[in-house]
């Protein structure tokens, strides 16, 4: 079986037809403008809302750190919500067909991805099931590949669960990431057992082209690995690019692949936590996964999870393609003041999301002091890039889904604490 052909141009160019003019005219650059249903440019009070983000923006800071975004959810997500709150019962639930048949259909329209309903399962968060697949596929003393820098909890949960993670450094070369295929070779021994793929990528924000992909999966089978794809940013891909799923590159990967997938990123609905499923269309690795989540009483999503599941992914991604296109815009604020700057921080720019990975080793500073320098002396909390393993030295996280207003301060505080 090869790659289906995508529908996704067919897709786009339906939800584009459906998108109101203001929102197709978003040029990018620094400049936003209002749309009918959603104002980005809203500025939010996080306060009372009991925000992880915001107990890291004490004094004034500006909160760009920790991977949701400052806007209101799309409103046909809290339509659905309210609605089902109306009815003012909240009983044990089970999971419709009607989740399962949002998820099928959502994979199809904006992937390409024919996944029949019976390889989905429920997944009660994406890091929470992936802790559980360790648990499964994996004995203590077992390895764990990560390809660094990469989204820290891949490797931490597999520490804390006595497994051995490994790390296989991205290269950079021609400046653009790739991985590293004979560091594969050279790391490989019989304890490694998984390999826990971004896709894409956090935080370098890489939509992994289908070559790489299919390599990847032809290494993995060869060695007997079992390749965890970690797909949550998955919806959110920027500038027309096009995801693809791991297990729908080829027979090989499906058989050797599980994919974790959430709508919480794209929608932004984080805090309705337990918000994922798993796409696993081998019957042996999805029976085991099965088995594993019942046997922990870990199969029962909750009311909101699948009310927001649902609404988000049957309705047309309208919201959602013109959250894209402002998150364009404040990439392209933030590369034309690197690019006007004689500073050398240099942002990589991201295929997909609202992270972008801030090159910042013209600077020579330790770390720390790069850490102090935008945390402390700018006032703009961002993400340690050496917290992501080896790779990350010299690089921060810095997370603009947010107004195009606090993107414009954050720069601004980030000039003057340079000259400083
Ligand atoms: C790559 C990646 N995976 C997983 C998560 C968290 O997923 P969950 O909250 O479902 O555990 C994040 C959140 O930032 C992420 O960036």
């Amino acid at each position: 079986m090869k790659r289906r052909t995508f529908l996704k141009s067919a897709a786009a160019a339906g939800a584009a037809a459906m998108l109101p003019s203001s929102v197709l005219s978003l040029a990018s650059g620094c400049t936003s403008e209002n749309t009918p249903g959603w104002n980005f440019d809203e500025v939010l009070d996080r306060t009372g809302t009991w925000s992880i983000k915001y107990r890291r923006a004490e004094g004034g800071k500006l909160a760009m750190w920790i991977a949701d975004m400052d806007f209101k959810t799309d409103p046909v997500v809290s339509q659905a919500l309210r609605e089902r709150l109306e009815k003012d019962v909240f009983g044990y639930t089970y999971g419709p067909d009607a989740f399962f048949e949002a998820i099928a259909g959502w994979e199809k329209a904006q992937h390409g991805f024919d996944v029949p309903i019976e390889w989905v399962e429920y997944a009660p968060g994406v890091i929470a099931s992936l802790c559980q697949i360790y648990l499964t596929f994996t004995e203590p003393g077992d390895k764990v590949v990560v390809q660094t820098p990469v989204y820290d909890p891949f490797f931490d949960y597999a520490r804390r669960l006595g497994r051995i993670a490994v790390e296989n450094p991205l290269l950079w070369k021609d400046g653009r990431y790739e991985m590293d295929f004979e560091g594969l070779d050279r790391l490989y021994d019989k304890r490694v057992k998984v390999l826990v793929l971004c896709n894409p990528h956090n935080p370098v924000g890489i939509i992994w082209p289908e070559e790489t992909l299919s390599r990847l999966a032809r290494w993995c089978a060869e060695h007997d690995i079992l390749v965890v794809s970690d797909e949550i940013h998955a919806d959110l891909s920027l500038y027309g690019r096009q995801h693809i799923p791991f297990c729908s590159v080829d027979e090989t990967a499906a058989r050797i692949g599980i994919q974790l997938c959430s709508p919480t990123k794209a929608f932004n609905f984080p805090g309705i936590t337990g918000s994922a499923y798993a796409i696993i269309p081998d019957p042996v690795k999805r029976r085991r996964f099965h088995e594993t989540l019942d046997n922990a009483k870990l199969r029962e999503a909750s009311i909101p999870t699948l009310v927001a599941t649902i609404a988000a992914y049957t309705h047309e991604p309208v919201w959602l393609e013109a959250v894209k296109r402002y998150i364009e815009g404040n990439i392209a604020c933030v590369e034309d003041f690197f690019s006007r700057h004689a500073c050398g921080i240099r942002p990589v720019r991201p295929e997909a999301s609202f992270l972008i990975w801030l090159d910042c080793r013209a600077l020579e500073l330790p770390q720390a002091e790069l850490m102090d320098l935008f945390n402390e002396k700018a006032g703009v909390v961002m993400n340690n890039g050496a917290g992501y393993g080896t790779g990350g030295e010299g690089f921060v996280r810095l997370n603009v889904g947010c107004p195009r207003s606090v993107v414009e301060e954050a720069l601004r505080r980030i000039e003057a604490a340079l000259q400083q």
